[in-house]
Order: C-alpha cells, then sequence, then structure tokens
C-alpha cells in the first residue's frame, strides 16, 4: 500500500487542500495507516510516556477517586465504569487493583472502554486479561445507568481546527503540497467559535485553534450525567480559559517532530482549552480546573509514595521518588497538565475539587 503522505498528497492534487482538522484526523486514524491504527507509541520505546506509564501511582489516585464518585452517587449497585481512549490498558488495570478494596464498589463496575483503535483495544485486552471487559467505538454507544468516567490524555488527540488572522479577517488554515511535502496555507473565512474579545483585536498571523470533536463529546458527557447521575474527570495538558495561539504539536521518540511531515509516523495532538470543554458541558456543572500536581496531592500521593519507598529497598525508594517527582513537580507534568471534572449539577465538590 502506499505510504500515507501519497494518499494525502494524491487527495489534495484531486481536491485541492484540506483542513488541518482532516490531516490530523488521517494523520492518527487512518484505518491502516494512521498513527494509532499502526504503531505502539508508549512508553521508552515509543514516542511518549503518559502518567500512567510512568507510575502505578496515578491510577491508584484515579482508583480512589472513582470510589469516591460511586458512594457520591449513592453506591449504586451497577456502575457504568467508563474510560475514553485507554491507551495500553494501564490505567484501568491500576485502577481496578485499587478499586477491588472495596468490594461491593468492585462488584458494582460495568467496564466499558471506549476505543476507536482495534490494535489498542487488542492490547487493552491483554492487560486486562481476567476481567470482564465491554469496548464500544464511541461515547454515545455506552449503555444508561449511573456513570463514572476517567480520561486521560484523550482530547489532545482529537482533530482540531485552526483558524488565522490576516488584514482583519479569519481563515480557515489548510493543508496544501509545496515540494518537497506539505505547507500550510489560508483558506476560506472562517470565524472561530471563540469569545469575540479575542478574536476582535488579534494581531495579524494569529492562530486561533477549535476542537469541535472535543466539544462535541463533551456535550454528550455533559448531557448524559446532568440526565443520569454521574461525574467524569478529564486530565490532560491545556489551558483553563480559552486562549489564541498555536499548540499543534507532533512527536517522535520522545523529541518534537515537524507537524506536517510524513504524517502517520508522528503522534499530533493540540492543548485542551478547558474552558471550552466546561461550556459545553453544560447543564453538568464544572469542577476545576485545578492543576495535575495539586490534584494528586490532594488525592494524597505523597503519602502512597512515602508507603511504597518504606516498603522498598534504597532502589526502590529512589524509583518512587523520581515517578512522584515527574508526575506532581511543575517544570514535570505537575502544572501544564490540569484536571476537570464534570458533575450531575446537585452533587457536592468531588474529591480533589473545593466547592
Ligand atoms: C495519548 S493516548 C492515551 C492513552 C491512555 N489514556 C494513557 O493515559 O496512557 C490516546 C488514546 O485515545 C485513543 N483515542 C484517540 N482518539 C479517540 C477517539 N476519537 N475515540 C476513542 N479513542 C480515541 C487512542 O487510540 C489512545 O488509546
Amino acid at each position: 500500500m502506499a505510504s500515507l503522505t501519497a494518499l494525502l498528497a494524491e487527495r489534495i492534487r484531486l481536491g485541492g487542500p484540506v483542513a488541518v482538522a482532516d490531516f490530523m484526523a488521517e494523520a492518527l486514524f487512518h484505518p491502516e495507516l494512521g498513527y494509532y491504527t499502526s504503531r505502539e507509541p508508549f512508553g521508552a520505546q515509543g514516542d511518549f510516556t503518559t502518567a500512567p506509564e510512568i507510575s502505578q501511582m496515578f491510577g491508584e489516585m484515579i482508583g480512589l477517586w472513582a470510589i469516591v464518585a460511586w458512594q457520591m452517587l449513592g453506591s449504586p449497585e451497577r456502575l457504568v465504569f467508563v474510560e475514553l481512549g485507554p491507551g495500553r490498558g494501564t490505567l484501568m488495570s491500576d485502577m481496578l487493583r485499587t478499586i477491588a478494596n472495596v468490594g461491593a464498589c468492585r462488584a458494582a463496575l460495568e467496564i466499558w472502554l471506549v476505543e476507536a483503535s482495534p490494535r489498542l483495544a487488542a492490547r487493552q485486552a491483554q492487560t486486562l486479561v481476567g476481567h470482564d471487559i465491554h469496548w464500544a467505538e464511541r461515547f454515545d454507544d455506552l449503555p444508561d445507568g449511573p456513570m463514572v468516567l476517567v480520561a486521560n490524555e484523550l482530547f489532545d488527540a482529537l482533530p482540531i481546527r485552526q483558524h488565522v488572522h490576516h488584514q482583519g479577517r479569519w481563515h480557515e488554515r489548510m493543508v496544501n503540497l509545496e515540494a518537497p511535502g506539505f505547507a500550510f496555507t489560508a483558506g476560506p473565512h472562517s470565524r472561530p467559535d471563540l469569545p469575540d474579545a479575542l478574536l476582535d483585536d488579534a494581531p495579524d498571523g494569529a492562530i486561533a485553534e477549535t476542537c469541535p470533536a472535543g466539544r462535541t463529546l463533551a456535550a454528550a458527557i455533559g448531557a448524559r450525567i446532568a440526565r443520569q447521575p454521574g461525574l467524569a474527570l478529564v486530565i490532560d495538558y491545556g489551558h483553563p480559559r480559552s486562549a489564541l495561539g498555536e499548540t499543534l504539536q507532533a512527536v517522535s521518540r520522545h523529541r518534537f517532530h515537524p507537524v506536517l511531515e510524513a504524517p502517520g509516523s508522528a503522534d499530533l495532538t493540540a492543548h485542551v482549552d478547558f474552558e471550552a470543554l466546561a461550556q459545553a458541558a453544560m447543564p453538568a456543572r464544572a469542577w476545576g480546573t485545578v492543576t495535575q500536581g495539586e490534584f494528586l496531592k490532594r488525592l494524597g500521593i505523597e503519602t502512597r509514595a512515602a508507603l511504597l519507598a518504606q516498603a522498598g529497598g534504597p532502589k526502590v525508594s529512589a524509583d518512587i521518588a523520581g515517578q512522584l517527582r515527574r508526575l506532581i513537580d511543575s517544570d514535570e507534568m505537575g502544572t501544564l497538565f490540569k484536571v476537570l471534572a464534570l458533575a450531575h449539577p446537585a452533587l457536592p465538590a468531588p474529591p480533589g475539587f473545593v466547592g
């Protein structure tokens, strides 16, 4: 089969420039040649490392959060427990080990993984062997019932639209052919769905990003949570308030990579606009954002790290200290990553958030 570069080049030759969102969707999820459909992206041998792959402590803390969320919903006998974009299944595995400490909560879980990549779904099945797991390709396919949902680094992978400001007007940013590869170009007039105060005084060349797929998903989660009781936890890198600026990035082998080069070979992501997600999720109530470092500390990660360090020798102790630093320090993941909770409006503050 031809490369994804060749397929996209042919598409542009025949139909003209493609929107950034279309380029990103093809690069990540082309059925055979997309990044997530054809590669093993995680860990030291892959392209990037996510929080659950850094340390079991991350999933343990989120597992504790899920237990309290279940209690906040009245400890129902059946809970639809959902993870969106579960990667290798590591986070779910660590959460389930923690939740097993509360038998009635574990017994209530009907576990659903929402995963768009068949390859990664197979990987999740290996990690979670012995657990009764259901898969769905889309959030809308989940069954009814009280729900607790977790999404770590899912929203950054959803395709974004980019807009560029030129001589007082906003244009859709497109991808065109320009030897020897692809290049950005301004497309038709198109005003981004962002606050006027941000758009009207923008300088020439300013970039605005929106994530329609992220807003649609947040709206579906919010509508469900407001209808049937539920809580959702979204963890990702991004900004608490909508802002202008270009954040689209490609990463390969733990290094930044030119975003338009060799689509399908590198991870393509953009920072998450948490304000836009919270607005889209109304009438669900949004809590936060808080930084990942603050959130994990409020849930007790430092105590957990001390216990794990005590139980092992000096090598384990040094490893745990290193993992803790990566998860909570400001110059690591602690500040860049934010946590947003969405909850039924009648519920009090979820763990890790203040009223
Ligand atoms: C960056 S990985 C994060 C994996 C995992 N949550 C972790 O923290 O290690 C993104 C995950 O989301 C999945 N994904 C991306 N877009 C998706 C979509 N639209 N629907 C469902 N899963 C999606 C990917 O296949 C992958 O499993």
